[in-house]
């Protein structure tokens, strides 16, 4: 890998797919994933960390899939200290072009007498079986000190050492808890590159949690130490507040060079689309001032900032929206457009999709032109985002009538459920309610609704409406979405979103056992 030859050169982990859905709520089902992993090989991430292959069959099939069908990228599988866990993950992610087995265990007091409740010298003794038994699937196995920034410095360097003897390549320091501050952090690297006789022999990275909002800072801080892979996600998803955010530490990197001299393989230009879609599918909304990808990263609302950007963009600009993938919200084609244009209009967004993807995208859309005057780059990318990630859904909204005003709140729906339509009139406190209920009683279910909340893909009354919707099942989490220029069937495609994932997260095994 380039990363290598190049000291310079930040190798980019992203775990999306894997700490990224550990988040709660955040469940992603195959073609979800399969699809998020797409778009991270082609915008150039080294190491796809593309999930816990022991943790459900859906995992594992999610990871394997990966590993048979995205290329240019190293697949990568987490496994814990076990023999099951890691023969599981070098079976899923045997077929890659490239694969890593990524084996971890606690190395803190804490989490060795408390979660493992196993002695330090035995906790040793699993770091050097876990690597060697990883390393006899894969040449490139990466070992994890889990919770390694409140470890204690002795033993820690007695466990890095053993797991290079054993034969792990990359060294990953993770801050779990995300408890760390970046002096400490930082020093935390050199330390263990002083004393640890054999670092020189691998790449040192890092795994930065947000709880006190320093994941980026400790990152990058530890890049200043000698830390070569970072391991990020987009949009900051991740368990509790999150992993660091892989759009910000890009682009610190790329904006700040005359700090931070080291280059990345990615391809900046698609930061917002990756968010995008990773919002869609985890229904988790970006917060408007987030940094890079926030809906007001690039907006200046005071007259004296709007005169400056005017005059001289760099005034108030540090990178460029196009540099991140943002481009001016442009209007579309019309509902007279042809299909052929529409291909062209996919392409020049960047999308390059199969005949029955495009067919059914071109569908939607006509749909849309039909009810909105006005098309944006932003409602076809929303379309894409849906379409794409729908197809293997058990349960579909086929069609959806709704009453409503001074009379009873009605609804008349119809849904495919498992390949079969079934159709139900319900009634409710609202419009919203009555389509719920109506899903309800043709899809029985224990989950309670969280959260309903709406905000509009663009402007103007004719927007589409994004719909999101939390549904918690015996403490199982899950976000739904939904799109439509119709708030109702933005609601009830989001209701029942969020039961697609939920079948996915029946599957899983109880987030405790399996604590990473
Ligand atoms: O946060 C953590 O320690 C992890 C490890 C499995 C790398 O996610
Ligand atoms: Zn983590």
């Amino acid at each position: 890998m380039n990363a290598e030859e190049s000291p310079e050169r930040i190798t980019i982990f992203d775990t999306t797919l894997r700490d990224g859905e550990q988040s709660p709520g955040a469940s992603m089902n195959l073609p979800e994933k399969l699809r998020i992993a797409e778009l991270l090989a082609e915008m150039g991430v080294d190491v796809i960390e593309a999930g816990f292959p022991i943790a459900s069959n859906g995992d594992f099939e999610a990871a394997n899939e990966i590993a048979k069908n995205v290329k240019g990228s190293i697949i990568c599988g987490l496994a814990r200290a076990g023999r099951e866990d890691i023969e599981r993950c070098a079976e899923a992610i045997k077929p890659a072009e490239r694969n890593r087995i990524h084996t971890f265990i606690s190395t803190s007091p804490l989490h060795m007498l408390h979660k493992l409740q196993m002695k330090p010298e035995e906790v040793l003794d699993a770091v050097i079986d876990s690597v060697s038994r990883a390393r006899n699937f894969t040449d490139d196995v990466e070992w994890s000190c889990e919770d390694g920034s409140r470890s204690e410095a002795d033993f820690l360097c007695r466990c890095v050492e053993a797991a290079i003897d054993a034969g792990a390549g990359t060294i990953n320091v993770p801050d779990t808890v995300g408890y760390a501050v970046p002096d400490e952090f930082a020093a935390l690297i050199y330390m263990l590159t002083n004393r640890v006789p054999n670092m020189d022999k691998v790449v040192i990275s890092v795994h930065c949690h947000n709880d006190l909002g320093l994941a980026v800072a400790n990152s990058l801080a530890a890049i200043q130490a000698g830390a070569r892979q970072i391991e990020c996600t987009i949009n900051c998803l991740g368990e509790r507040a999150g992993n660091a955010a892989m759009e910000e530490i890009v682009m610190a990197l790329r904006t700040r060079q005359d700090k931070m001299p080291f280059t990345t393989g990615i391809t900046t230009e698609n930061i917002t689309k990756a968010s995008r879609l990773v919002s869609t599918v985890t229904g988790f909304t970006v917060q408007p001032n987030k940094a890079i990808v926030g809906a007001n990263a690039f907006a200046h609302e005071a007259g004296i900032h709007q005169d400056g950007v005017l005059k001289l963009a760099a005034t108030y600009e540090i990178m460029t929206p196009e540099s991140v993938g943002l481009s001016e919200s442009k209007l579309v084609l019309g509902k007279h457009s042809g299909s052929h244009a529409f291909r062209e209009k996919l392409k020049e967004l960047g999308y390059d999709l199969g005949d029955n993807a495009v067919r059914d995208i071109f569908r939607r859309f006509k749909d849309l032109a039909d009810v909105k005057k006005e098309v944006f780059d932003e409602d076809i990318i929303a379309l894409i985002d849906e379409t794409l990630v729908r197809t293997n859904d058990r349960i579909k909204l086929v069609s959806l009538q709704v009453v409503c005003g001074t009379r009873t709140p009605e609804a008349v729906l119809e849904l495919e459920i498992d390949g079969e339509t079934q159709k139900i009139e319900a009634t409710g406190d609202g419009p919203v309610d009555a389509a719920f209920n109506g899903v309800k009683q043709l899809f029985p279910h224990k989950a309670r609704l969280q959260l309903y909340q709406v905000h509009a893909v663009t402007q103007g009354t004719d927007a589409q409406a994004e719909v999101t919707v939390r549904l918690d099942e015996d403490g199982k989490m899950v976000n739904g979405q939904g799109a439509d220029t119709d708030t109702m069937v933005a609601s009830t495609k989001a209701y029942i979103n969020a039961l697609n994932k939920l079948l996915v997260k029946r599957e899983k095994t109880a987030p405790a056992a399996l604590s990473a």
